[in-house]
C-alpha cells in the first residue's frame, strides 16, 4: 500500500509542474499529514523538491539511487522489470535470482545491488562491482531448446548495445559471446547460468554487469572502461537500466517466438568478428582460424586448417 501512494506521487510529480496540496490529497486519496510524510519519505530518498506556499510542491531533482518504483513507474515492458527486488550491497545477484527462481518466482524478475561483494564473472572469475555501476540480474524462463540458451545472452547483449547507441550515440561492439566493449575495452560481461529439468529450460539467470558511472580500478584499466568515461559524463543508473529493460523485453519477445534469424540479424549489427582472424582459448584448447559467423544455436563457426569447428565457449584473442 505504501509502496503504490510514492509511486503514484512519483509519477505525479513527473509532469514537472507545481502540484498543490488539494491535487496530491485527491489523487492518492490521503490526508494533509499523510502528503507530508509522503513527501518527506522522497526527501529521504534523495529526492529534491522545492515548495511555494501559493502554488505547491515542485521536483527539481531525482537521485540517482536505484528506487524499485523508479524502475517500474511507466515501465512500458511485458515481461521483464514488473517485479523489482533492490539491494544496497549484497554478494551476487546472480545467486540471489537463482534462489528466487528456485522458490518459482515468475519469469523478468530484475534483481538489482548497488554494490556486490562477490560479483562473479564467466569462469569463475571476480566480477568489480563498485558503486556507480549496474550490477542486476533477470530471471526468465524461455521456452525454447535448451541448445539455444545462447541465445538468451545474445537478447540481453543486443538490448545493452541498444541501449549505450541511444543515449551516448557510442556505437559498441558485442564481443562473442557474451562482451560489450568501446573503442577495444570491456564495458559490460554477461553472466548466464541454465537450469535444465526434463530436458527444458527450468529457469535462465541473466546476470548483466555494466561499468557505467564506476571508478575503474587500476587492475583492470587497460582491458576494462566505464561507458561514463567513454561518453565524457555521468549518465543516470535507473534512465540506463530502464531503456535496456526496454530493449530486453522486445528482444526476448522476438526470442520466445522462434525468431531466431532475427535475433541474429540485429546481434550481427554490433559485430564486427566475421572474417577476422582469431585464436581462441577454450579450456586450454587453442585454436586458431577465421571466423564465419555464428550458427542456429549461437556457437561460434570457426575455419581452420582441420577444417570447420564449432565453439560453445572461450575468449577470442583478435590476431
Ligand atoms: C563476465 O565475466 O564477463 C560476466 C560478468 C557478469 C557480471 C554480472 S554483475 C551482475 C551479475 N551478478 C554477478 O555476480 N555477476 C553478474
Amino acid at each position: 500500500m505504501k509502496f503504490e501512494k510514492k509511486t503514484k506521487l512519483i509519477q505525479l510529480f513527473s509532469g514537472n509542474e507545481f502540484l498543490s496540496y488539494k491535487k496530491i490529497i485527491d489523487n492518492l486519496n490521503i490526508s494533509r499529514n499523510a502528503v507530508l510524510k509522503q513527501i518527506k519519505s522522497l526527501k529521504e530518498l534523495g529526492y529534491h523538491i522545492e515548495f511555494d506556499k501559493n502554488k505547491g510542491y515542485r521536483l527539481i531533482s531525482k537521485p540517482d539511487k536505484i528506487i524499485p518504483e523508479e524502475i517500474t513507474n511507466e515501465l512500458d515492458t511485458d515481461i521483464i522489470g514488473k517485479d523489482v527486488y533492490y539491494f544496497k550491497s549484497i554478494s551476487s545477484t546472480n545467486i540471489y535470482a537463482r534462489k528466487i527462481a528456485e522458490k518459482g518466482f515468475r519469469e523478468g524478475v530484475v534483481v538489482i545491488a548497488d554494490t556486490q561483494t562477490k560479483g562473479r564473472g564467466r569462469k569463475n572469475r571476480f566480477w568489480f562491482s563498485s558503486f556507480g555501476g549496474l550490477w542486476f540480474s533477470v530471471v526468465l524462463r524461455p521456452n525454447i531448446l535448451p541448445e539455444r540458451g545462447m541465445f538468451v545472452t545474445m537478447v540481453a547483449s543486443i538490448a545493452v548495445a541498444q541501449t549505450i547507441k541511444k543515449i551516448t550515440n557510442i556505437d559498441p561492439v558485442i564481443k562473442w559471446p557474451n562482451d560489450l566493449l568501446i573503442n577495444r575495452k570491456k564495458v559490460c560481461g554477461i553472466l548466464t547460468e541454465i537450469d535444465i529439468k526434463n530436458d527444458k529450460i527450468n529457469y535462465a539467470i541473466v546476470g548483466i554487469g555494466i561499468n557505467l558511472n564506476n571508478i575503474i580500478s587500476k587492475e583492470i584499466e587497460k582491458i576494462g572502461t566505464s561507458i561514463s568515461i567513454e561518453f565524457g559524463s555521468d549518465i543516470s543508473r535507473i534512465e540506463f537500466l530502464k531503456i535496456i529493460l526496454k530493449y530486453f523485453d522486445n528482444n526476448y519477445k522476438i526470442l520466445i517466438k522462434d525468431d531466431f534469424n532475427k535475433i541474429k540479424k540485429l546481434w550481427t549489427n554490433y559485430n564486427n568478428i566475421i572474417g577476422e582472424k582469431v585464436k581462441i582459448k577454450d579450456n586450454g584448447n587453442i585454436k586458431t582460424g577465421i571466423i564465419l559467423g555464428i550458427d542456429e544455436n549461437g556457437y561460434l563457426i570457426l575455419k581452420n586448417i582441420d577444417g570447420i569447428s564449432k565453439i560453445f565457449n572461450g575468449d577470442i584473442i583478435y590476431l
